[in-house]
Formats: C-alpha cells, sequence, structure tokens
C-alpha cells in the first residue's frame, strides 16, 4: 500500500517535472520567435508553426496551472474586461516637445542651443517621429510589470493588461538591472488602421480619424483581447533609472535598449551638427512611404545627457529636443468619376475616381467618399477640382472642393446594386443605402473575406484573389461552405497548388479552435464587432443563448443597447441565418464560452462601496478590487462579503451594520488586495 502511494506520488512528480521542463523549453522557443517576428521583423517559422507551439503551451498549462507564470507568452492576453483605468503618476512628467514646422524654425532652435551651451562641442541624434502615444513600461527584477500611457504628462492611466498583448514589448528582460523605466510610442501599422476601418465601416461604427487615434483607442479598450487583435507595436525610445536617463549618452540608450530585446526603431541617426540632421530629415521626407506606419516629423535630441541636463527644460517641453514636423501631404486633382463598391452588409460606398496625381511620392487615382451626406457636406460634384490629403488612409480623403468643374455633375446614390441588380434602399436614420439582397455575391464575398480575416476566424491563405474565385464558381455559396472545401476543388484553382491547397484546409480545420467571442463577430451581426462579442459571450455564456434572448435580456449584457439587441435579435430570426448557425455548429465551430475566472486574493468576494476614500476615488477602488478577482456590486445585500466605508456613508452603511455585514476601510481593502501591508 505505502509502495503504492510512493510510486504514484513519484510519478506525479515525475510528470510535473517533466512537464515544467517541456514548458520552460516552449517559452524559450515562443519568445525567440516572437522577438524575431515582431521585434526584428525577421520571421523563421510561420504564423501557423507559431500558433500551434501557442496551442501546446497553452495545453500544458491548462493541465498544470500551477506552473502559470506571468511572463509566460500565453499570458498575454488573460485579463477579464475591466471597468476603468486606474490613474498612476508617471516617476518623472512625461513632457510633450516643441514643434519646428519649416527649416528655418529648426536653425533657431540649433542657435538656441549652441548659444546656452556656450560654445561647446554637441551632437544631435535624429529619429523617427511615429505618430501614436507614447507610453512608459516599468519592470521590476526582469519583469515587465506595469504601463502607464503618457496621460497629461504628469498621471496617466494603468494600461498595464492591455500593454502585455503588445508582442513587441518584451515581458521579461535579463539586463541584471533590479527596476527599470522604458518609454516609447505605441503605434498602428498602416494595414491594420485600414483594416480596423474597414470592418468598422461595415459595422456601421465611426472611423479612426488617423492611425494614432486608432492606436490610442485600442490601448484603451476595456477588453485585453480587443488589445490583442489590434496588432499594436511598441517602439522603445527612453531608458530610466530612478526617472534618470541610464547611460551618459541618448545613443547609447537607444543601443541598450535594443540589446535588451526592445524594439528600438533602426532608422536613427548619430549627427555631428545640424547639416546632418537636416540631411536625414530631407532623406525620410523622401522615404516614408517605404515604411509600414504613419511619421510626422522626425525627433532632434541632443545625445549627451550632461548637455540636455545643462539646456534644462520649459514648464512645458525639454529645450534639448525638437519635434521637426513634415507637412500635409496634400495635392488638387480632379474628380473624373463617382464609382459604388458594395460592402459585406450590403452597404454601398461611393469611390471617387481621380485623375492620377502624386501624393508624397505615392500617384494617387481613387478616394473614398464613404457615403452619400459625405458627398453632400463637400458639396462635390462630379467633374469638380479637389485637395485631396494622405494621412493615415491608404486610400486619400478628399479634404474639400478646390474649384466647381465646368460642366459639373451632381452624383446620385444608384437604385438597384451595381453587382447584383438588387434593389438599394437607405433606411431612415441611416447613412448608409444597402443593396437588400442577401444572395449578393459583393455581400458574400465581403462576408467571407471578413469571416477569414485576422483577429475573426484567422483564416490565412484566405485572401481576395481566392474569395473571387471560390465564389464565381459556386463552390462557396455560404459561409458554411468554407468548411466543406475539398483538396480536390481547391487545386485546380488559379495559383493554388497541393501544398497551398493542403495549408488553407489545415488554417480552415484549425479556424473551428477558436473561442466564440471570434465566431460572434464572424457572422458579421450588424454592431456586433469585437468588443461587443467578448461582452455578449461573457454575458450568455454560448450562442444559444444570445440566440434565444429577447430584445430584452439582450440589453442586460453590457454596452448593448435597444439599436444593438435589436440587431441581434433580427439577425437570429431571419431563416437564412438560422440555417448559417446550425451549418457552422454541424462544422464544429465553439458554440460555447467559458467564463474566465480571474484568479486573486478576492476571488469569490463581493464588495460594496459607500462614502468618500481617503486616497481612492470609486473608480480606482473599483478597479483594484476587480484586479485583484474580486466583485463591486451596487447595493448591499445578504450575498455581499464586504462594505468598504468612507467618510459620510449613507444607508448602505446601516443596512450593511443591519445584515451583520464585515465593515471595512481603505487601509483594509488595500491589505485585501495586498498592495499594503497589514499594520
Ligand atoms: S521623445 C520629452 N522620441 O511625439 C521627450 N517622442 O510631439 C518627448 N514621439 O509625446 C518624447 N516618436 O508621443 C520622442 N522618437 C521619438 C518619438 C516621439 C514619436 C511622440 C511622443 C511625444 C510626441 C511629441
Amino acid at each position: 500500500m505505502f509502495l503504492k502511494v510512493a510510486i504514484a506520488l513519484y510519478n506525479k512528480q515525475r510528470m510535473i517535472t517533466d512537464a515544467k521542463s517541456e514548458i520552460e523549453a516552449l517559452r524559450k522557443t515562443l519568445r525567440h520567435h516572437e522577438y524575431l517576428y515582431y521585434v526584428l521583423d525577421k520571421p523563421e517559422i510561420t504564423d501557423a508553426e507559431y500558433d500551434q507551439l501557442m496551442r501546446k503551451l497553452q495545453e500544458l498549462e491548462a493541465a498544470h496551472p500551477e506552473l502559470i507564470t506571468p511572463d509566460s507568452p500565453t499570458q498575454r492576453v488573460g485579463g477579464k474586461p475591466r471597468e476603468g483605468f486606474v490613474k498612476v503618476q508617471h516617476s518623472t512628467p512625461m513632457l510633450s516637445l516643441d514643434n519646428a514646422l519649416n527649416e528655418g524654425e529648426m536653425r533657431d532652435f540649433d542657435r538656441r542651443v549652441r548659444q546656452l551651451l556656450g560654445g561647446a562641442p554637441y551632437r544631435y541624434v535624429a529619429e523617427l517621429k511615429l505618430d501614436g502615444l507614447s507610453m512608459a513600461a516599468h519592470y521590476r527584477e526582469g519583469l515587465f510589470v506595469r504601463a502607464i500611457t503618457r496621460g497629461d504628462g504628469i498621471v496617466g492611466e494603468d494600461v498595464t493588461e492591455n500593454a502585455r498583448t503588445i508582442r513587441s514589448l518584451p515581458l521579461r528582460v535579463s539586463n541584471g538591472i533590479p527596476e527599470f523605466e522604458v518609454r516609447g510610442e505605441v503605434i498602428m501599422n498602416r494595414q491594420a488602421f485600414e483594416r480596423l476601418n474597414a470592418e468598422r465601416d461595415q459595422l456601421g461604427l465611426s472611423r479612426f480619424a488617423n492611425p494614432r487615434n486608432a492606436a490610442a483607442g485600442s490601448i484603451r479598450v476595456l477588453e485585453p483581447q480587443i488589445t490583442a487583435s489590434r496588432r499594436l507595436h511598441f517602439y522603445a525610445y527612453f531608458l530610466l533609472i530612478n526617472g534618470e536617463p541610464a547611460h551618459e549618452s541618448h545613443w547609447e540608450s537607444l543601443e541598450a535598449l535594443n540589446r535588451f530585446g526592445f524594439k528600438v526603431n533602426p532608422h536613427r541617426r548619430l549627427c555631428a551638427g545640424l547639416e546632418e540632421v537636416l540631411d536625414f530629415y530631407r532623406e525620410w521626407e523622401g522615404r516614408r512611404e517605404e515604411l509600414p506606419y504613419e511619421i510626422d516629423g522626425i525627433v532632434v535630441k541632443i545625445d549627451s545627457v550632461a548637455q540636455q541636463r545643462q539646456l534644462g527644460w520649459t514648464a512645458k517641453a525639454p529645450r534639448w529636443a525638437i519635434a521637426f514636423k513634415y507637412a500635409a501631404r496634400q495635392a488638387e486633382t480632379v474628380v473624373e468619376g463617382i464609382e459604388v463598391q458594395v460592402g459585406r452588409t450590403g452597404a454601398l460606398t461611393p469611390v471617387a475616381r481621380l485623375r492620377p496625381v502624386e501624393v508624397g511620392g505615392v500617384t494617387v487615382s481613387r478616394a473614398t467618399l464613404h457615403n452619400e451626406d459625405e458627398i453632400e457636406r463637400l458639396g462635390l460634384e462630379i467633374g469638380d477640382s479637389v485637395i485631396i490629403e494622405r494621412s493615415g488612409d491608404v486610400i486619400p480623403k478628399v479634404v474639400r472642393v478646390s474649384s466647381p468643374g465646368s460642366p459639373r455633375q451632381p452624383f446620385r446614390m444608384p437604385s438597384h446594386c451595381p453587382v447584383c441588380g438588387g434593389k438599394v434602399v437607405r433606411e431612415e436614420g441611416e447613412v448608409a443605402s444597402r443593396c437588400i439582397n442577401t444572395n449578393c455575391p459583393a455581400r458574400l464575398k465581403e462576408s467571407i473575406l471578413h469571416f477569414a480575416s485576422r483577429g475573426v476566424m484567422d483564416i490565412d491563405g484566405m485572401g481576395e484573389a481566392l474569395v473571387d474565385q471560390l465564389v464565381d464558381r459556386g463552390l462557396v455559396k455560404s459561409l458554411v461552405d468554407i468548411y466543406k472545401l475539398t483538396a480536390s476543388q481547391l487545386i485546380p484553382l488559379e495559383r493554388m497548388g497541393k501544398k497551398s491547397a493542403e495549408k488553407l484546409l489545415a488554417n480552415i480545420e484549425r479556424s473551428k479552435q477558436l473561442p466564440l467571442p471570434r465566431v460572434l463577430s464572424a457572422l458579421g451581426i450588424r454592431f456586433v464587432g469585437e468588443r461587443t462579442a467578448v461582452l455578449l459571450a461573457e454575458a450568455f455564456g454560448s450562442l444559444d443563448a444570445i440566440a434565444a434572448a429577447d430584445v430584452e435580456t439582450l440589453q442586460r449584457a453590457e454596452e448593448v443597447g435597444p439599436k444593438v439587441a435589436q440587431s441581434i435579435y433580427q439577425f437570429f430570426r431571419e431563416p437564412r441565418n438560422i440555417e448559417l448557425v446550425e451549418g457552422l455548429r454541424k462544422a464544429g465551430l465553439k458554440f460555447e464560452h467559458k467564463v474566465r475566472k480571474k484568479k486573486g486574493p478576492l476571488q469569490g468576494l463581493t464588495f460594496v462601496l459607500t462614502g468618500t476614500l481617503p486616497t481612492l476615488t470609486r473608480e480606482e477602488a473599483k478597479a483594484r478590487i476587480e484586479a485583484a478577482g474580486g466583485k463591486v456590486a451596487g447595493s448591499v445585500s445578504k450575498l455581499t462579503d464586504y462594505v468598504v466605508a468612507g467618510e459620510k456613508a449613507g444607508s448602505k452603511l446601516d443596512k450593511a451594520k443591519a445584515l451583520g455585514i464585515k465593515i471595512i476601510d481603505e487601509q483594509q481593502l488595500l491589505e485585501l488586495t495586498g498592495e499594503r501591508a497589514s499594520s
């Protein structure tokens, strides 16, 4: 008997040890490939291979939850949706930069520097000015522990969980420095930005004006899963220890950051003087288009930290650095025609056909006009001369009419779909006109592209050229048909071979494992984007529960109002969609959602807040309780575990006393969350 137990124990121990070393090995491999892919932009394995390794690690960790560590690559997306962000003060202010808008202003800056440094020699570091938002990432004992947005420069928001999803931000760094801070820019690449806006168009959501807003919006969403799907990047440009530069020269800091595994922009130059800075500026003005992201200028910094100190700061900005901006890229041309494109929801988008013109090194021949209202707002007619601008968009926009054409001709939305001839309808209160034929091939193609896209069902290889063929040859008549494709159907297609067909089928197969929120957003229900999909899945737990819910019940999910609820309700009452859902169920997609419980010291405990707490605002207290796994309720009941009472606590306190519920203060709360030692 004793021996049996001992052997069982031994075996268990051995399994754990094996799992531990396997987990460690997988993590090491994944980290290496993340670094190659996200930091060096030089992947050595395919996305699918990476996903496979990741899944393996996830499985092992699920079987051995005690072996999960916060720096594991699986922990980039873990957190639950949250209520708000805690405000945190920066170690030293994150100030902004003064701008130089032309060469003259840049020369003025240089003259001032020369004067203030009293004739001593100095060098500049010229970097690209990425158009994003700045963020501070804190590391302790080699682990990423916290990220704070710039905010107003003094106080920012704690966005740790969201920042964790940025793959180019290392979760651990072995540089032997006990505590350090890295500041840099969070950006979204142009392509990701385009994709996001296209998706938002389809959902009837407002567009992000530029990649910067999109990046800022993405780091501030409440669900880390959404931040993860937005594919942000972090470029490091300051290394601080105790709020001070870590090296005597800025250039050295950048090199150190690079060595530590951070993504540091390779397009930087150590310049002996102003002329070299101007060269760098001109060079990148011409080469901006080569970059996958937007830049709005260059940043010029004095290299020597001693000299930086000598120059000091004004109230707003350092005197040792300046942003040297590029002019907006605009051009004038003629609108030769207006064409109409049909999207996934049947929305018709007018697109201006332009007389080709060069804007910032790229020849532009089309510009989106979004919808009829936009055309009206611009007062645009066919034949007019217009000013177009390229900001983040690959597709440029029309800024204004510069001179009316003669002749000119007003645009009218067609009454029938240019693709299928179906009827076009613009409903009350809607900006978009839509083709109402649900079998319209244009709509089907768009739905497939949406379904297969990254961040939705992630079917790599299902691009536009292939989807055109699949629909035109009648191989895919509905989304369900994607799961019925066979190698013999695929191989004869253009630009398809045995190998790519097999790969595609494997990707399709793998998509079946994606969680319910993905499936929900893949369905293309109007107003149900990534965020709403997550909230719905969390609230209802299964697709069937969502499909069965009436409009009122649907509104119980967070952030689902009458309009969204109505759209969901209607979707699941449409026979075509019921058929689609059943088909996807048969194909084996995930219809259930495990509501993830966050572990923490307050797991399973419900709190009620009342009165004014000495240091925390109500939002902050709530965020901390939730971060520790607890729940915050609005009113006191038998189910309440603790009432946190501050000054001027009212009836909730009385009720808690009456029910005999534990009453604690802020200090005790912080002891419970583990943020403060008990006194
Ligand atoms: S240095 C006090 N370096 O531009 C130093 N900023 O207009 C301030 N930015 O708030 C930042 N690329 O968001 C620095 N290589 C770079 C940058 C950069 C983009 C942004 C940053 C900053 C803004 C100032």
